[in-house]
């Protein structure tokens, strides 16, 4: 049966940044992220005996067996899928995105939510949410978290095979809608080192990697009782801290991984003065070159008439805690 979903991209404040278990996609830390409103995948799929081999089209380009793109991310996942489902048959998938991909906007989130979401519908799985959560987390780790909508954790887990690590929402999306996002795009390239690569090269190279460990567990009981209790200082300055942290990890591996460009670099000068003029604004960063504003509704028109004046910024997408996966009747083919 032919069947559709449709995901959001989420945002780290605490960030998830190396494996404990590559096969199982299992993290060394539990991580904390805003699903987003808007930032969205629209995944079909068919599994069917007419086709003979397997068939993925995202944003209109065909990936073909024997490329990295396809075989390390879409290829183990279908074979997963396929060994624990105990269905043989090929499958046709073509997933659309309405944002950039690949360049640190957590394209591969928001698709392997939607696709482990739609391959539960077209095959009748019946996983439950936190199943579909474990089954998005093998095709990539940050989409275990874009099953749930507003703020969500995905618990690291202690299991050997992974079966307590999936995502669980903190609060959704209604409970704190005046939290904003505000996401500079400074570059629209896609982005030479995959998050994938560079954690894994963080993990074995950087001298930091156990004081990271070893200190965010703080950060994860800071930004959860801040979003239970909408204290926006408290939530906004450990994301803020949390990802300085995790770029200076990457920044001393060998050979060290950086993502920044001098946009990314103007944006973060901006909004520390930012700070000093009065606006509460502080930001995040990924895997890539973008940078994520975060502020109150009260401040947007403020954030949004200082934006004009950054020369390297490109564009600007204005989001605030979206929904969760959910089944789209529309289908793409
Ligand atoms: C910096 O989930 O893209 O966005 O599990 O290898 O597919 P894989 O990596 P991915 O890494 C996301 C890294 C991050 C931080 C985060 O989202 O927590």
């Amino acid at each position: 049966m032919k069947a559709s979903a449709v995901a959001d991209a989420n945002i780290a404040l605490v960030k998830y940044w190396g494996k404990r278990n590559k096969k199982l996609m299992l993290p060394h830390n539990s991580s904390i992220s805003m699903t987003t409103d808007g930032l969205s995948t629209l995944t079909t799929v068919e599994f069917d005996k007419k086709y003979k081999e397997d068939i993925f089209i995202l944003n209109g380009n065909k990936f073909k067996k024997g490329s990295e793109e396809y075989d390390e991310y879409i290829g183990v996942f279908l074979n997963f899928v396929r060994e624990f489902s105990k269905i043989n048959l090929k499958v046709k998938i073509v997933s659309q995105n309405n944002f950039p991909s690949t360049a640190g906007l957590a394209s591969s989130a928001a698709g392997f939510a939607a696709l482990a979401t739609a391959i539960n519908k077209s095959l009748n799985l019946g996983l439950s949410q936190t199943e579909l959560s474990i089954l998005a987390r093998r095709g990539s780790g940050s989409a275990t978290r874009s099953i749930f909508g507003g703020f969500v954790e995905w618990k690291k887990g202690e299991r050997e095979d992974g079966s307590d690590s999936f995502a669980e929402q903190i609060v959704p999306s209604g409970y704190w809608p005046e939290f904003k996002m505000i996401i500079g795009i400074t570059s629209k390239k896609e982005k030479k080192i995959k998050s994938r690569a560079g954690m894994a090269q963080t993990v074995k190279t950087s001298p930091y990697y156990k004081v990271w460990l070893e200190s965010v567990n703080e950060d994860l009981k800071k930004v959860k009782e801040g979003i239970l209790e909408r204290n926006f200082p408290l939530v906004a300055k450990t994301a803020e801290e949390n990802c300085l942290k995790m770029h200076a990890l990457m920044m001393t591996a060998r050979p060290s991984v950086i993502y920044w460009n001098k946009g990314t670099i103007e944006i973060i000068h901006s909004v520390l003065n930012w700070k000093g003029e009065g606006l509460e604004t502080y930001f995040t960063i990924d895997a890539g070159p973008q940078v994520k504003i975060l502020c109150l509704e009260k401040d947007i028109d403020g954030v949004r008439k200082r934006l004009r004046d950054i020369e390297n910024l490109k564009d600007i997408i204005i989001t605030k805690p979206g929904r969760g996966v959910r089944i789209a009747e529309k289908h793409l083919f």
